[in-house]
């Protein structure tokens, strides 16, 4: 039959995929033409809609270079990449009980962001990643332990934040390199401590297509105040995540939907004085102390 009529291309293109050899992205693969072609037919698209949404996605891949992920971005703020973390931590959360479970939960993972940058220094316990940095001095201080509260030595910590104004190093518009950035072992006794800056809540790049898009959609484009960490160790499961500041305005409406409950931390203010650590402090500082916990890999 040559000629295939509206109700019958769906399937018809599910039909063409009779020789795949991959099962998986078989089954992905005829979701997606599924659910594309039922949201076509709900909103019954217009073919200048699609041109648009065409021109629109371009624009997207245009805004991709080494230092700018527009499609992270576009994922982010429609809530996919939170959707495909919580349901992956779910899926694992699930296995986590049906092998024992633990004493401990594990540290909820949240949304990665376009702002990684892989190969951070590694730089000693206690280090400050913030100074020189617009920003308040905070003092980041835990422990990393297994989820029956061993600890785990020599644990990475690759951290990486804003300044205390929301501006990631890779957005300072100069070649300057890497800043409030890097990677922390744990000691003996899997405790982590550095110095950095209280990060500030900011607007996700919004000079973009997907700024214009938020912007039509009613939407802020604001991300309460946080700071990435990868944390990881041999032997067990890693987890990608945040500490989000617990007074930061947009903890209710964050940008890209990453909030998690047991994720937010007070931070708490001290006056001028000496720190945890010894160091004399010549003006106000914060403090914020979070321990980890990871799943032993099975
Ligand atoms: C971030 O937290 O760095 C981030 C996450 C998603 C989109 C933009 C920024
Ligand atoms: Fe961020």
């Amino acid at each position: 039959m040559a000629q295939l009529e509206a109700e019958d291309i769906t399937q018809a293109v599910i039909d063409r995929m009779a020789d795949c050899q991959d099962p998986r992205f078989k089954q992905v693969m005829t979701a997606l033409v599924k659910h594309a072609h039922a949201f076509i037919r709900e909103v019954q698209l217009s073919e200048e809609e699609w041109i648009n949404a065409i021109l629109f996605l371009t624009e997207t891949g245009k805004m991709c270079d080494d230092k700018r992920q527009e499609f992270i971005l576009l994922s982010d703020t429609l809530g996919i990449s939170m959707l495909v973390v919580a349901l992956n931590q779910l899926k694992a959360a699930r296995a986590f009980q049906q092998g024992g479970g633990g004493a401990e939960q594990p540290t909820e993972a949240t949304v990665q962001g376009p702002f990684y940058w892989e190969g951070a220094p590694a730089l000693p316990l206690g280090a400050d990643i913030g100074e020189n940095m617009p920003g308040e001095p905070a003092y980041y201080q835990g422990r990393v332990t297994d989820t029956e509260g061993r600890p785990i030595a020599n644990c990475c910590l690759d951290v990486w934040s804003g300044d205390g104004e929301g501006v990631y190093d890779m957005q300072m518009g100069d070649d300057a390199g890497m800043r409030l950035r890097a990677r922390f072992h744990t000691d003996e006794d899997g405790r982590y401590r550095f110095w950095s800056i209280k990060p500030s809540f900011y607007p996700v790049p919004d000079d973009g297509p997907v700024g214009g898009m938020l912007r039509r959609m009613g939407r802020h484009p604001n991300r309460p105040g946080h700071i990435h960490m990868k944390v990881y160790a041999p032997g067990h499961q890693s987890v990608t995540t945040h500490l989000f500041v617990a007074d930061s305005p947009y903890l209710d409406s964050d940008a890209v939907f990453g909030v998690r409950n047991s994720l937010i931390v007070p931070f708490t203010t001290h006056p001028p004085g000496t720190a945890p650590d010894g160091r004399a402090m010549d003006r106000p500082y914060h403090s914020a102390t979070y321990d980890f916990r990871l799943v032993p890999a099975r």
